[in-house]
């Protein structure tokens, strides 16, 4: 650990990726689903707090001109480099703050613009006392009447079961000497692995340990030193959640993980029959959180609920389609796994879809209403096939600084082409990223890829020098990209 750090993981940095989940127009269906009234604006301010190095606020910012975007973090190395970003990208709309959270005096805080969005991705469980209650600070002070919270954190009781492992991994690094963070949760593997091994009854096979035990060496160690290795780390349970945020003045809305807002499809009878019986809000959560093996919760709170009619919510919102239908469609994705769903009420709005954009009030209404609209936005957004888009018609301007952004993204963090990270290109239409590969965002932004160009050539110009079998395999993986993902790039105002 760093001298600064006050217990987190400072000394090597996180990973860089995108989380659709967070950004503002999700956090819309969110809020439609729930009956909240909510919506993004041409014109509005949105932070990221403990924005690490800041994939997701700077996208933001390239595919909304009109937004002012701030990304604050207390680490100078993931300040520096998301600055250096935000130059590449052409972001004159996103400021870049290093501070940290505990010692932010009220008047610096004050001295921030007041905030529509405020966007906080595994951080609040990770950090000490003394920085809850400068996120708190931060919220009371700044968010608008009327602003939207999303805070995603280990939970209890689903992360509780990791209280072990985490001890362990801190135990296995601690021993030793050598090495950043992320080095020293990379050696204590083997000791988790040897204790599974010797049947520790008190290390338990969770989701977790099966990912360490299935990636072996090549885990992504930076993320596990980040996850585990912070002094500080205390899952919560959502009714001490509600509690903190409370000078904050929040109302909940509900889950950002949209197939958390469905009873019907998480709850068995009997568990739905206890949930039904339960005043709404902390208690039936709290219900919820001991029937679902829910160990990360992303919730969504409001400076002040305005309720509305959910249908007259969700039948305005638009939907395009981004990915083509994934294998074994028709299905739910909740938490309990997939549940299926009649082909024939699916087939018709995978169709209407294909022709372009459509609002979900004529999705839902199209297989002679066997679905819910809410159960057409899990089907579609759970799985990634089709995503709101906000903003139909975007000016000339708007479309030059997203692909601005995206051709600064390529440069920056998708050199080559290469690599496995979640990272998004940003659509004006979506005001938000699409989630995409390095690949993908290096092949987008190529000037003339409207064009279609010649594989071969796209490949001499991204990674020069291949030969052989590499260069027709190379060249192969390209062309095949481009036909896959073209209508959906030149349908999302991205080529
Ligand atoms: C697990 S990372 C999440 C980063 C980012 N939200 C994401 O999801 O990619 C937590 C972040 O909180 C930041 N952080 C920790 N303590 C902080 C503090 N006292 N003040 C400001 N940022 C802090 C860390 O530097 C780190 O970037």
């Amino acid at each position: 650990m760093t001298a600064w750090s006050r217990g987190y993981v400072a000394d090597s940095p996180y990973t860089a990726s995108y989380h659709p989940a967070q950004v503002p127009a999700h956090l819309a269906l969110a809020a439609a689903m729930n009956g909240v009234a909510w919506r993004p604006r041409e014109r509005m301010t949105v932070a990221d707090i403990g924005c690490g190095r800041g994939y997701v606020i700077a996208a933001l910012a390239g595919a909304n001109p009109g937004w002012t975007c701030l990304g604050i973090d207390y680490n100078p190395a993931h300040v520096s480099e998301l600055s250096d970003f935000a130059d590449a990208a052409g972001l004159d709309n996103l400021g870049v703050m290093e501070a940290d959270l505990a010692a932010l005096s009220d008047a610096e805080i004050d001295s921030l613009p007041p905030l529509d969005v405020a966007m906080l991705h595994g951080v609040w469980t990770w950090v000490s006392d003394a920085v809850r209650e400068g996120i708190v600070r931060l919220l009371q002070r700044r968010l608008k009447p009327g602003g939207i919270v999303y805070i995603a954190y280990n939970a209890l009781p689903g992360f509780g079961a990791d209280a072990a492992l985490q001890r362990v991994i801190r135990l296995g690094a601690s021993m030793q000497v050598k090495g950043d963070s992320t080095e020293r949760a990379q050696a204590a593997l083997p000791l988790v692995r040897a204790l599974h091994e010797a049947s520790a009854v008190n290390l338990p096979k969770t989701p977790m340990l099966q990912h360490i035990l299935r990636e072996g060496e090549g885990i992504n160690a930076a993320y596990l030193a980040h996850e585990m290795m912070t002094a500080h780390w205390r899952p919560v349970f959502f009714a001490d959640m509600v509690e903190a945020l409370a000078p904050a003045r929040l109302d909940y809305v509900g889950s950002a993980t949209l197939a958390e807002n469905l009873p019907d499809m998480l709850l068995e009878p009997a568990q739905r029959a206890i949930w039904d019986d339960m005043p709404e809000g902390v208690a039936r959560e709290t219900i919820k959180d001991l029937f679902l093996q829910r160990p990360f919760r992303r919730d969504v709170f409001i400076r002040g609920a305005r309720r509305i009619d959910r249908q007259e919510a969700l039948d305005p919102i638009i939907l395009a389609q981004v990915a083509h239908r994934p294998e074994g469609l028709p299905f739910l994705p909740t938490p309990r796994g997939k549940a299926e769903l009649p082909k024939a009420a699916t087939d018709p709005i995978m169709a209407a879809l294909a022709q372009g954009p459509q609002r979900l009030g004529t999705l839902r209404a199209l297989p002679e209403r066997t679905l819910t609209p809410e159960e057409v936005l899990v089907m579609l957004d759970g799985t990634s096939t089709a995503m709101p888009i906000w903003r139909p018609a975007p000016d000339e301007a708007t479309l030059r600084k997203a692909r601005r952004f995206n051709a600064g993204a390529a440069a920056f963090h998708a050199a080559g082409g290469v690599g496995e990270e979640r990272i998004a290109m940003a659509s004006p239409l979506m005001g938000a990223g699409v989630p995409c590969t390095p690949l993908e965002l290096t092949l987008a932004s190529q000037p003339d890829i409207a064009e279609a160009p010649d594989a071969a050539v796209l490949l001499d110009r991204i990674r020069p020098g291949l030969e052989g079998e590499e260069r027709e395999q190379a060249a192969g993986i390209i062309a095949h990209t481009i036909r896959e993902r073209m209508p959906f790039w030149r349908r999302l105002g991205v080529a």
